[in-house]
């Protein structure tokens, strides 16, 4: 199917135009909210344009930048080209491109780090100024001049709504069989208007298949024909299939001890290679039929759809490496009814996951003893990627439970530590640590007890006696310490891994 044959309507087929043509519609200094969510349903050629503007900008001493708003990350063709141009002013509400981390991290760059269900009501609040352009990838136009989505959901409908002026590009490499997978919901409203968003399971549609946009607002239409961007992934490592392991025994305990149904509750799985190892262990297992209720399809979670272990998986986009996207485009007919895509306000929604009882599984930084986990900060200053949905989840989770090595940079770096540089999930939002030496369960834990699980459960050997010595001696210093800290020690301990490269005794 041709690029003209998806643009059914006569009155958008009439706004059809070059890239270039597109994109001097947009003004230096414009907020511009594009698509795309991880590498999936971003505008590929309008962006191209701006970057190639924004050098040439720079060429003649001038500079030519946007404010980019999107779902989440995209590719390092939008993301990493635009900002290695100085082509972006700021940036919200999620990146992981490092070109981007490293201008955000000079100061040159500037970033708001958002939860991501937070992010529409905020821009229809006004927090954030006003929206000028928005430019959305779809895969077709019908020819009532309703807009097909492309391969991310992410805040587009926000976007054309709020926005003053629509650009679309029209993408033929999308499949045409995505039509009918969204569920795009109108009917949120801000207070005191605000109504109960009803999805009792999962698997329920409350909206409508397509985005809405009234035709004066479109200015210009773009057909191109380019891949997404596949998801960079890695095989599991030794690590991860131990983390795995653990939370695959833990969730079989709680099964046994009546905490949990035989088959779950709705799963939620973020970013990275430990999340996707749990999936693929999960996949023929004791559980099921499982269900999702998410923010990305990854890989792991197409093979429990696949194999019919997973009946149904909500979320807001894939996140799919080269191999689970050849098998999405080679059999999407098979996946469009067990695959709903939702704007992200509604997939990150608070009160549906406190409602659905999810399981959230998130990656971390690290943690400290406590059981206050750093997703974001690098030594408490440098921005990693942001917080994405992981505060969405967590917050109101049946079960929070956070994941990672329990060191990094072979084992120069301990994930536990007495205290984290950079707070994103307090204490009373965190159930349940798990590293590759095992399960720290704090549910009904007071602070000390709780240091003494994580030690003990989670921590490396290598590092799990200055970390006892530090509970020990802090909790010796006298009276009045429920939670009993060192400061300038805690404070003190990411600065001797600068120094010291290490704390291994
Ligand atoms: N101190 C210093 N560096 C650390 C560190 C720590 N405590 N923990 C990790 N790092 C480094 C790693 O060594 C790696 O560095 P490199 O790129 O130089 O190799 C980098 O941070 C990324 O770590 P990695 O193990 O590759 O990350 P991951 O893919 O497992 O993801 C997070 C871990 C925390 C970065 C990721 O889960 C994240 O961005 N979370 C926040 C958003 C989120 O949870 N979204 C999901 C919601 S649905």
């Amino acid at each position: 199917m041709t690029v003209r044959t998806r643009i059914q309507s006569q009155a958008v087929a009439a706004k059809v135009m070059s890239a270039e043509d597109a994109a001097a519609f947009i003004a230096p200094g414009d907020h511009v909210g594009m698509s795309g969510f991880t590498g999936f349903g971003h505008p590929k050629a309008v962006p191209a344009a701006l970057v190639r503007r924004a050098a040439d900008a720079a060429a003649r001493g001038d500079r030519f930048a946007v404010s980019v708003w999107t779902g989440s990350s995209t590719a390092p063709e939008l993301d990493g080209a635009l900002a290695a141009v100085d082509g972006i002013d700021l940036r919200m509400p999620y990146q992981s491109d490092p070109v981007t981390r490293a201008k955000i991290n000079a100061g040159t760059l500037e970033y708001l780090d958002v939860h991501l269900s937070h992010v529409a009501q905020m821009v229809e609040e006004g927090f954030f100024g006003h929206l000028d352009i928005a430019l959305i990838e779809v895969t077709g136009v019908t020819a009532d001049g309703a807009l097909i989505p492309s391969s991310s959901a992410g805040n587009n409908n926000t976007w054309l709504d709020q926005a003053d002026r629509a650009i679309l590009e029209v993408n033929a490499w999308q499949p045409a069989e995505l039509d009918g997978m969204h569920d795009i919901y109108y009917g949120t409203a801000l207070p005191p208007d605000r109504t109960p968003i009803p999805i009792l399971r999962a698997g329920d549609r409350i909206g409508v298949p397509h985005l809405r946009c009234p035709p004066e607002k479109i200015i210009a239409v773009v057909p191109t024909d380019h891949p997404d961007y596949p998801t960079p992934s890695r095989p599991a490592d030794g690590d991860s299939q131990l983390i795995a392991g653990h939370v695959l025994d833990f969730l079989t305990h709680e099964v046994r001890y009546g905490r949990l149904p035989a088959r779950l509750l709705p799963l939620q799985s973020g970013v990275g290679n430990v999340t996707n190892a749990v999936l693929g262990r999960l996949d023929g297992g004791p559980f099921a039929p499982l269900t999702a209720y998410t923010e990305v399809v990854q890989d792991g979670m197409l093979q429990l759809l696949r194999s019919g272990t997973m009946t149904v998986a909500s979320a807001t986009a894939f996140s799919l490496g080269e191999d689970g996207l050849a098998e999405l485009r080679a059999d999407i007919a098979a996946y469009r009814d067990k695959i709903i895509l939702r704007p992200q306000e509604i997939s990150n929604h608070p009160e549906v996951i406190r409602r659905l009882g999810c399981l959230a599984m998130n990656g971390m930084m690290e943690a400290d003893i406590y059981g206050n986990v750093n997703s974001t900060h690098v030594m408490g200053s440098s921005m990693q990627n942001g917080i994405g949905g992981s505060g969405d989840f967590a917050r109101h989770a049946y079960l929070a439970m956070f994941l990672s090595p329990s060191t990094v940079k072979n084992g120069a770096i301990s994930c536990i530590v007495p205290m984290v540089s950079h707070v994103d999930h307090t204490e009373h939002d965190v159930h349940v640590i798990i590293t590759e030496q095992g399960v720290a369960d704090l549910r009904g834990l007071p602070p000390r007890r709780r240091a003494q699980q994580i030690i003990n459960h989670c921590a490396h050997p290598d590092y799990q006696p200055a970390l006892q010595d530090y509970l020990d001696r802090a909790a010796a210093t006298g009276p009045g310490k429920h939670t009993p800290h060192l400061l300038s020690e805690a404070l003190s301990w990411h600065v001797r891994y600068l120094k010291e490269g290490t704390m291994r005794r």
